[in-house]
């Protein structure tokens, strides 16, 4: 499933994990329309793919992104971001995907950049990262989620206080907010650390993997008792899975169970 693609590299380093690499140095990866073209085009492969079962989305050393284009956007006028749908094609990139995506975060990861890696399943990062909205600076705001991903994240004073201010915030603090699941001293650590957790994750009932991705992410949508009852009834589902049987009587069996991902 490897592709050649302009602004991204996509890989298969280990078996059943998908990475896709940011690969646009120049502009610090800053997220301009082809660049998001082939995100989304690599992400769709990955997710059709019966090889993969996780993906990491992760940038270089320096830069995660460093925001939406800002050239790409200066010229551009309401009638044609609002008759294109600007922005719409990554609002919900990574959601839309049914594959569990991890956002493997180190240097900077700005206004759409933060919003990107918002937008992944769990969000690693170097405790150096620096995350940021400062869309504040350029006489605009947020456009693909930032505002309601990062306040659902850290509560409506912070956020406003960040949002507001474009102050950054470090890659340390990401993970004392809980926007971050884990930091790693060293960009190596980091890689290593998501090649890791994908590798676990690869290791599961893709069934299972997929349904346990869509009842977290149902949370952020719904209120505690629809979300408990979309939980159950997709709990239930999994009573039809080959995977449920196989892992059950594994256990009790006391063997390695073998997924047939059915
Ligand atoms: C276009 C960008 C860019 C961006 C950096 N570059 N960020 N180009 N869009 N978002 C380009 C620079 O113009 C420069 O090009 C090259 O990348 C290297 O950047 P430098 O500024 O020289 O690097 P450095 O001094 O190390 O500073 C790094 C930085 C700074 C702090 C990250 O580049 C910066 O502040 N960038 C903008 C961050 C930002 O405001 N992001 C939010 C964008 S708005 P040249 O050609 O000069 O070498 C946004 C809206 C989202 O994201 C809403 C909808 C999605």
């Amino acid at each position: 499933s490897e592709k050649s693609y302009e602004y991204i590299q996509a890989t298969e380093p280990r078996p059943g994990v998908g990475q896709i690499t940011l690969n646009r140095p120049k502009a610090l990866n800053a997220l301009s329309t082809p660049l998001i073209t082939d995100l989304n085009s690599a992400l769709s492969a990955f997710d059709s793919s019966d090889s993969i079962h996780a993906i990491i989305l992760t940038g270089s050393q320096k830069a995660f992104a460093a925001g939406a284009d800002i050239k790409e956007m200066a010229p551009l006028t309401f009638s044609q971001a609002y008759t294109t749908s600007f922005i719409e094609s990554w609002s919900s990139l990574t959601t839309s995907i049914k594959k569990p995506i991890i956002a493997a975060v180190s240097g900077h990861a700005l206004g759409g950049g933060c919003e990107l890696a918002l937008m992944c399943d769990i969000l690693y990062c170097t405790e150096s990262a620096n995350f940021g909205q400062p869309e504040i600076k350029l006489g605009t705001i947020p456009g693909a989620g930032g505002s309601q991903r990062l306040t659902k994240a850290v509560g409506k004073s912070k956020a406003m206080e960040l949002i507001l201010t474009g102050k950054t915030f470090s890659g340390k603090e990401a993970a004392e907010w809980g926007v971050a699941a884990r930091t790693f001293g060293t960009y190596e650590e980091l890689m290593e650390g998501a090649l890791g957790t994908a590798e676990t994750i690869a290791g599961y009932s893709k069934v299972a993997v997929m349904a346990a991705k869509e009842v977290v992410n149902k949370s952020q949508d719904l209120g505690v008792r629809d979300g408990v009852e979309f939980e159950r009834r997709v709990f239930h589902s999994l009573f039809g899975s080959g995977d449920q049987k196989i892992g059950m009587t594994a256990f009790a069996e006391k063997k390695k169970p073998e997924w047939t991902h059915k």
